[in-house]
């Protein structure tokens, strides 16, 4: 058989005649998809999912973003919450910058555009905390603008459609021209959406259903090459390690000692146990000798956590207190509380460590 180059208008044609039919039903989407009928979703709803939905799955984002609508049912609402208390509902979201611009952008949507998203790439640009991908998705999605909307789904499927050797991330202005050039004027909006399930259901990183694909009888990949090896990459640099520890103090009333990080730096302003600063060392653990106030520490293992920069390794301690003065500025939480508070997941999993059933009445 042979492969010309697919054609635009019927790849694009293929891709929302499948999306029609196979579609996922998200609780930010309008679905069945109805812009042909002039239905578009919410534009906040489009907004907080795909600002959710920056580095973490669908499935985990599903359960958040109900939680924010039950809370702050719409913009106005999250612009006048409180931000500790949007910080406490982000919790376990991870990447916390997001949920500071999150309030910051709620209050310029609010306070300087009379609560109304405003409905061009550009414009949305101009809002805190709205970069390139999320203005693309939200003006394409929400105000059916032809923008192209390129995450880690698309780069896949449009690396693997025209088998695209250039790695990433240089790759990037190239495969923004071929995503803008099979969107269509009239329904940009599901054509994105379209392409993002089809990365996450079928064009999947590993073992893609080509059998079940739209793009099966145009696909570069997978006429000439393995589709799986797309998009090429450039080789990764190994994540440092750092090393530090974490005091988990416990009182009679069976009561956690928290502190309040920083605002500003990695996880500005959210919630931790005490510990050591986190450094980049590699000549053995960091010792109780760090610990913040003394007590009878134990020694309950390491726990490690991934950031996007570095990988951290913590020596975790335990104490049994009697609640007395300690000198530092937090506070004593009972441990059934601990879910409701603005605990990161590092410091989840540092407590749990420390104590086994801490979260165990979670859902998770
Ligand atoms: N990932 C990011 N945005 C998405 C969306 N709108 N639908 C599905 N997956 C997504």
């Amino acid at each position: 058989m042979m492969h010309d180059t697919p054609k635009a208008a019927d790849a694009t044609f293929l891709l929302l005649d499948w999306y029609d039919r196979h579609h996922r039903d998200l609780p930010w989407r309008v679905s069945p998809p109805m812009t042909r009928k002039g239905v578009l979703a919410d534009p906040y709803h489009v907004w907080l999912s795909e600002v959710m939905l920056q580095q973490t799955t669908v499935q985990a984002v599903k359960a958040y973003f109900n939680k924010f609508l039950t809370l702050w049912p719409t913009i106005n609402d999250l612009a006048a919450a409180e931000t500790e208390d949007v910080m406490k509902a982000w919790a376990g979201l991870g990447y916390y910058a997001r949920a500071r611009n999150l309030k910051k952008c709620a209050e310029a949507v609010a306070g300087e555009h009379g609560g109304r998203f405003p409905d061009s790439e550009e414009a949305l640009k101009a809002l805190p905390g709205i970069g390139g991908y999320t203005a693309a998705a939200v003006a394409a999605i929400a105000f059916n603008r032809r923008s192209a909307v390129l995450d880690g789904n698309v780069e896949r499927v449009i690396s693997r459609l025209y088998a695209i050797e250039t790695p990433l991330p240089a790759a990037k202005p190239e495969m923004r021209a071929r995503v803008l050039a099979l969107t269509p004027e009239d329904r940009p909006g599901d054509f994105a959406q379209a392409m993002m399930d089809l990365g996450a259901t079928i064009c999947s990183p590993k073992r893609p259903a080509c059998s079940l694909c739209p793009f099966r009888a145009s696909c570069l990949a997978l006429a000439t090459a393995d589709p799986e090896t797309f998009p090429r990459k450039a080789e990764k640099k190994q994540k440092p390690l750092r090393l530090g520890a974490a005091f988990v103090a416990i009182d009679r009333s069976n009561a956690v000692y928290l502190q309040k990080r920083a605002d500003t730096g990695l996880l500005g302003g959210m919630t931790e146990v005490p510990g050591t600063g986190w450094t980049a060392r590699r000549d053995g653990e960091t010792s109780i000798a760090a610990q913040p106030f003394a007590a009878s520490w134990e020694s309950c293992g390491t726990i490690t956590h991934v950031f996007t920069h570095f990988e951290l390794r913590l020596s975790i301690y335990r104490a049994n207190v009697q609640r007395a003065e300690t000198g530092l500025n937090g506070w004593w939480e009972p441990i059934a509380s601990l879910g409701a508070q603005a605990l990161p997941t590092v410091m989840k999993k540092a407590i749990a460590q420390a104590i086994p059933s801490a979260f165990k009445a979670e859902r998770s």
